[in-house]
């Protein structure tokens, strides 16, 4: 293998590249690590001509300019400077700022030299580390802490790669693409986070593969998101482990396709620290995977062990008791497919609601599988094999793995996300509120219904609000300013948002 490592194929990759620094420094050679060439840890001259063959998720559309940000100076900067197919080689040093990339194919890429990363540092104070909006994205090998909000927010850009990050202690999302279609986020570790590590937000077809994610709320949530592969990741010490579920009260109601597969669930006991009344703040303590209103999940190849609550918890929205219904959002989850898994010491301090139903069924002890609510066409593999309750009615599936899947990656790349002035409000809306605003009932920030009933007719004191929000209520955290949304986006947004009927 070593003989293959040609530094000329490297230097093939970045030949085509101005470098452009402060000054003379050059740029340092970065091994590549698109179209999962980084699954093995590094460089693999196959995997490169396989992306150059086929393009990877986030295709570039042609190799463009090196800026070379050393410590001291501004990330930000560098992305205004960057014309589309640049890439931002970012230096080891610290870098206290928000960066927002509006543009397509940018590649933001953090240089780790002897084991030193470039490190954005919120200082407790600021609120986002990074949030793009355009398309073909890709952020890799930045450490991430002390942020307030997101550590990495995407904002409805198709075609992202986010890749080998740390993120550590920063706020409330961990890494958060929103209203995004195919999208890659692998080998990431996050830790510390108050609502999820990874939170896939109203998206399609994402890979989440080989991230380790700990002693936050929730470990890996795919949320009113559709055709996600979640595999190789180590899930363990969160309240949760790993959740596909659908928040009622967003315009995208679905949560389907999801197969979680192969990843390592274990120990999820962390006492709830999510914000009182947000939705991740009713994941009981204990839990492996959850699985809530969501349709076609399939569990396959788990370890799962050592969950006290329950190692798999399938149920309707009415177990939630911090949800508010949304009469347009199935509340069962249906064809719930739960093939082998290895599973061992879970539900052994189980909550009041599971024990209920295991007492219907006169079951005592421990608790691998609990299904609440009603269900259709869910089965499961080798039942015997588990200590599971209220999974009467499920059949035997007829399969037994998802082999044949290799992922729901777009082949090609998916159309990028061009927004026509006329919807900006609702994009905005969808990629930036709704991260934190439902229409019906509490998320981080109060309900649009709330919203509207102060602004009526009102959108210039809205548009004020959100570029300088101040602290109105005790039991909220704090708003972020949108104050990078141009005014056009801002008014459009507020009308919006004013306007809206569901
Ligand atoms: C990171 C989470 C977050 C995001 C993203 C967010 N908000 Fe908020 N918002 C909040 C929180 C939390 C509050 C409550 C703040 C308080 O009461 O101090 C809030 C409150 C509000 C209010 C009520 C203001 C008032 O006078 O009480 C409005 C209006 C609002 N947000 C609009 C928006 C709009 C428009 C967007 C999208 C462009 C948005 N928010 C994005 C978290 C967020």
């Amino acid at each position: 293998m070593n003989n293959k490592i040609k530094i000329v194929l490297v230097i093939i990759i970045f030949a085509g590249g101005w470098i452009l620094g402060s000054n003379n420094n050059t740029a340092p050679v970065i091994t590549s690590s698109m179209g999962g060439a980084s699954y093995s840890g590094g460089y693999q001259p196959e995997a490169q001509a396989a992306v150059q063959a086929e393009g990877a998720v986030a295709l570039r559309t042609e190799q463009g300019q090196i800026h070379l940000v050393k410590d001291g100076d501004s990330i930000q900067a560098a992305v205004e400077a960057a014309q589309p197919g640049d890439t931002i080689q970012v230096m080891p040093g610290i870098y206290s700022e928000t960066v927002y990339i509006d543009k397509d194919d940018i590649h933001l890429l953090g240089v780790i030299q002897e084991g030193k990363r470039a490190t954005m540092d919120g200082l407790g104070k600021l609120n986002d580390a990074i949030l793009y909006s355009g398309n073909n994205v890709v952020i890799e090998n930045f450490r991430i802490t002390k942020y307030k909000g997101n550590g990495i927010m995407g904002q409805a850009g198709n075609n992202f790669e986010i890749r080998n990050n740390v993120i550590v202690d920063t706020g409330i999302y961990g890494i958060f693409p929103q209203l995004g279609t195919n999208g890659l986020v692998e080998h990431n570790v996050v830790s510390g986070i108050e609502d999820a590590a990874i939170y896939i937000g109203m998206s399609d077809n994402i890979h989440v593969a080989y991230n380790e994610v700990f002693d936050s709320v929730a470990g890996i949530e795919i949320e009113n998101s559709r055709h996600a592969i979640v595999e190789h990741n180590n899930a363990h010490n969160n309240t949760g482990g790993i959740l596909a579920f659908v928040t009622p009260g967003l315009p995208i109601k679905t949560t389907e396709d999801v197969i979680i597969r192969n990843n390592f669930v274990l120990n999820n006991n962390t006492p709830n620290f999510g914000a009182p009344g947000s939705i991740v703040s009713g994941i009981p303590a204990g839990t492996g995977i959850l699985v809530m209103a969501a349709d076609d999940v399939i569990i396959e190849g788990n370890i799962i062990s050592g969950n006290k609550t329950a190692g798999i918890i399938v149920n309707d929205h009415s177990f939630a008791t911090t949800i508010t219904m949304d009469v347009e959002s199935d509340p069962n989850s249906d064809r719930t497919m739960i093939l082998d898994n290895v599973m061992l010491n879970n539900g052994y301090d189980t909550i009041a609601e599971v024990k209920a139903v295991a007492l219907t069924e006169l079951h005592t002890g421990l608790v691998d599988i609990v299904h609440v609510g009603s269900s259709e066409g869910s089965c499961i593999v080798n039942r015997h094999r588990y200590r599971a309750v209220g999974i009467g009615n499920y059949g035997d599936c007829d399969f037994t793995n998802t082999d044949s899947i290799d992922n729901y990656l777009v082949a090609g790349g998916a159309d990028r996300r061009v927004i026509h002035p006329s919807e900006r409000g609702e994009i905005a809306y969808l990629g930036v509120c709704t991260g934190c605003h439902s229409y019906t009932g509490r998320l981080i920030g109060p309900s649009v219904q709330v919203i509207q009933a102060m602004y009526a007719g009102n959108p210039e004191a809205l548009v004020e609000y959100i570029n300088a929000p101040v602290k109105k209520r005790d039991n909220f955290p704090p708003m972020p300013a949108q104050n990078y949304l141009d005014a056009e986006t801002q008014m459009a947004v507020a009308t919006y948002m004013l306007a809206l009927e569901k």
